[in-house]
């Protein structure tokens, strides 16, 4: 299988390149600061490829778009997300902010989508898998309103893709983790997430092994599995 994931080369994004890759996957992964990363991927996966790719760059992004066809894409893992988790509260966060991180994460992503859904049309067949968060299902912590609204809108589009193409044999999954420890979390305070590991049912916190093992999953399911959220946070709520 031909893949692309964006954000590949740290964090989740990167333990799901290597579970790919040493699946034997040929795993095309974005990256923007973690070159270094991304070199060492490579050097440790011969099938693992970098393409850099700043969402903030329309450039990049389109570059990227045009190497879909090239790489005869089977899989697109939307993962990549630039901004933080937790800002302040909602009343205080001007207008803008809540522009520009939109601009930053979810129109590249409908952009990277689109190009990719206009690919798979044509062959007839694809898998978009979009990571997005717990904290939609959740009660959403107190600062995070800009990260869920993009995450709900991203959840919302990728239900649309699931309806609009599954006649072309595209399905369009997300997969929603609970907290893990990556960059995305390293400013939260360790009180705070022995809070969060005492409260999750399995008094773990959840790995990025964990979730790329789910999206692995997902990548082989067959089309019957489409429009699906898979939630992992041990059961915290069962809905
Ligand atoms: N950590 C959690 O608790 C948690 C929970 C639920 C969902 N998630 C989701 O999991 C996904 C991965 O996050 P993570 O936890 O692995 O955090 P992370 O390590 O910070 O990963 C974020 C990824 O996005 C990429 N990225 C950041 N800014 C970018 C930009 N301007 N243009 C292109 N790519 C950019 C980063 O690439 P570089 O490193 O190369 O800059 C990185 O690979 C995100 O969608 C996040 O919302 C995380």
């Amino acid at each position: 299988m031909n893949v692309l994931i964006t954000g590949g080369s740290s964090g989740l994004g990167e333990a799901i390149t290597r579970k790919f890759a040493k699946e034997g996957h040929s795993v095309y992964f974005t990256y923007n600061q973690s070159e270094s990363n991304a070199k060492k991927i490579e050097a440790d996966h011969k099938n693992a490829f970098a393409i850099k790719c700043n969402f903030k760059s329309l450039d990049e992004v389109e570059a990227l778009k045009t190497k879909i066809a090239t790489i005869e894409l089977d899989l697109l893992i939307n993962n990549a997300y630039s901004g933080s988790f937790m800002k302040s509260h909602f009343y205080k966060i001007s207008t803008d902010d809540f522009l520009t991180e939109f601009q930053d994460n979810v129109i590249p992503t409908i952009s990277i989508t689109q190009a990719a859904i206009g690919y798979f049309r044509k062959k007839k067949g694809g898998k978009i898998i979009t990571i997005l968060t717990s904290a939609l299902v959740n009660t959403p912590p107190a600062g995070s309103s800009i990260y869920v609204g993009n995450k709900a809108y991203l959840k919302q589009l990728s239900k649309v893709w699931a309806s609009e193409n599954i006649r072309y044999n595209i399905t369009s999954n997300t997969v929603s983790p609970s907290f893990m420890l990556t960059n995305f979390t390293n400013d939260i305070d360790e009180r705070v997430i022995e809070q969060i590991k005492d409260s999750n049912p399995s008094k773990k916190i959840l790995t990025t092994e964990e979730v790329a093992e789910a999206v692995l999953f997902l990548s082989s399911a067959s089309v019957q599995i489409n429009g699906i959220d898979m939630i992992i946070n041990s059961g915290t709520n069962i809905i």
